[in-house]
C-alpha cells in the first residue's frame, strides 16, 4: 500500500496510526525517526521489518515529556536533570537504567537500558503527545543507507512499508543526535552528534569518556548500532583529508575520464579549475554546514549511477566536525584518497 504523506497540520491522522500499532515517519532536527508506540511489541517489531534491522540493535525511544521517562526508568540523577533542563529538547539523548521489565526486548535487544531522545521538533513532540505513548525512533531510513533528512528520503527507502511519513520540511542539524550513556558511574559518549563533549561537561563539571577514542578494532562497540556498516551510498567514498593536496586530487580525475562525485568546502571549490567529468557539490563553510549537507549529498549521488567514485573533503573532528568525521568514516569505510 502506498504510505500517506502527511503535513504538520494533521496530526492527529497521524497519532491514530501510531494508536493502532501502524508505523509513521517523523521529523526531528537531526534526521526523520521511523515511530511506532513503544509500548506495543508488535508495532515496534514492524519497525525492524520496514528498515531491514538487525533485531539485536536497540532502538531509540522518543518521547514528549520528561514524565514519560520517568515512567520507564529508575530515578533521574541530579546529573541527568541538570542535563535534561540544558538540552532538552535537543539532539542529547541519553541512555538510563531501566525499572525492570520496563520495556519489551523488542525495544531494548534484552538489555537493562534504554536510551531516551527528547527532539526539537514541536510537530513530532505534538504528534508523540496526542498519541499519548512514548514512540520508538530510529533513523527512517533502510538499515545502511545515509539517514533521511527529507521526508522525501524516508517515502524512497520506505514507501509501501509504512503508513504514513508526516513532513516537517528539511532538517536542520542533519547528523543524527549526540548519545550519552549515563547508566555507568562515568557518563559515556557512544556517538557524536551536535552537543559536543565540552557542552555536557561545562553542564555537570567533570569529565566524560569518549567512546569513539577508546573502541579498538576488536572490541565491540557499547552502541549496538555502531558496528553495522552504515551510511554507505552505491559509490565508493575517498575522504580527501586536511593534509592531502587538492591538487592531487585533480590530477587523479583528470587522469581517470569516468564521472566522479565531489563534495567540498566553497573555499576550496573556487580555487580550482575543475575538470569536465567532476561534478562538484558545495558542503558550504564550515563543520556545521557539512553536518547539515552530508547524508543529502551522498544520497543524490545514489540518484546517479554513473559515478562510482566521490571524494569528500575531510576535517578536523572539532565540535560538529566530530558527528561529520564519525559518519564520513563509516560512508568511506575508512577509505582515504592516500589510498588510491
Ligand atoms: O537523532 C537521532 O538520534 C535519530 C532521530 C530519528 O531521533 N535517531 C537515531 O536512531 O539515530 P538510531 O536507531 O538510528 O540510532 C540509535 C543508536 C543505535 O546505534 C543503537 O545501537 C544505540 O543508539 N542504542 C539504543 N539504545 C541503546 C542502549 N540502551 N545502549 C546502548 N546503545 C543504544
Ligand atoms: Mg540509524
Amino acid at each position: 500500500m502506498e504510505t500517506l504523506v502527511l503535513k504538520a497540520t494533521q496530526l492527529d491522522q497521524a497519532a491514530d496510526f501510531l494508536k493502532k500499532g501502524e508505523l509513521v515517519a517523523f521529523p526531528t532536527e537531526t534526521v526523520y525517526g521511523l515511530g511506532a508506540d513503544a509500548t506495543n511489541e508488535a508495532a515496534v517489531k514492524k519497525v525492524y521489518a520496514a528498515k531491514g534491522r538487525p533485531s539485536d540493535n536497540p532502538l531509540i525511544v522518543t518521547v514528549s515529556s520528561v514524565s514519560m521517562v520517568e515512567k520507564f526508568v529508575q530515578p533521574l540523577s541530579d546529573e541527568a536533570r541538570h542535563l535534561i533542563q540544558q538540552f532538552w529538547p535537543g539532539s542529547l539523548t541519553m541512555i538510563f537504567k531501566l525499572k525492570p521489565n520496563a520495556l519489551s526486548k523488542t525495544v531494548t535487544g534484552g538489555l537493562d537500558t534504554a536510551a531516551f531522545r527528547f527532539p526539537n521538533n514541536q510537530t513530532t513532540l505534538d504528534l508523540i503527545s496526542k498519541a499519548g505513548v512514548p514512540i520508538v525512533g530510529p533513523s527512517a531510513n533502510t538499515s545502511g543507507k545515509p539517514s533521511p533528512t527529507t521526508a522525501k528520503h524516508v517515502y524512497h527507502d520506505l514507501n509501501g512499508k509504512i503508513a504514513a511519513i508526516v513532513d516537517g520540511g528539511p532538517t536542520t542539524v542533519g547528523v543524527e543526535s549526540t548519545i550519552l550513556d549515563m547508566s555507568v558511574d562515568t557518563p559515556s559518549i557512544l556517538r557524536p552528534g551536535a552537543v559536543t563533549k565540552e557542552d555536557i561537561e561545562s553542564v555537570i563539571h567533570r569529565p566524560v569518556i569518549d567512546e569513539l577514542h577508546h573502541v579498538g578494532a576488536k572490541q565491540t562497540p557499547k552502541a549496538p548500532g555502531m558496528k553495522y556498516k552504515h551510511y554507505a551510498p552505491a559509490a565508493q567514498v575517498y575522504i580527501v583529508d586536511p593534509d592531502d593536496d587538492w591538487h592531487d586530487v585533480v590530477d587523479w580525475i583528470k587522469s581517470h575520464p569516468q564521472p566522479v562525485g565531489v563534495m567540498a568546502f566553497d573555499h576550496v571549490i573556487k580555487t580550482i579549475n575543475w575538470p569536465d567529468n567532476a561534478d562538484v557539490i558545495s558542503l558550504g563553510s564550515d563543520a556545521k554546514s557539512a553536518a547539515h549537507d552530508l547524508f543529502a549529498e551522498l544520497r543524490d549521488f545514489d540518484n546517479h549511477p554513473e559515478y562510482k567514485i566521490i571524494f569528500t573533503q575531510g576535517i578536523d573532528p572539532e565540535g560538529i566536525g566530530e558527528a561529520y568525521m564519525n559518519r564520513l568514516n563509516k560512508s568511506a569505510g575508512q577509505m582515504h584518497f592516500k589510498q588510491l
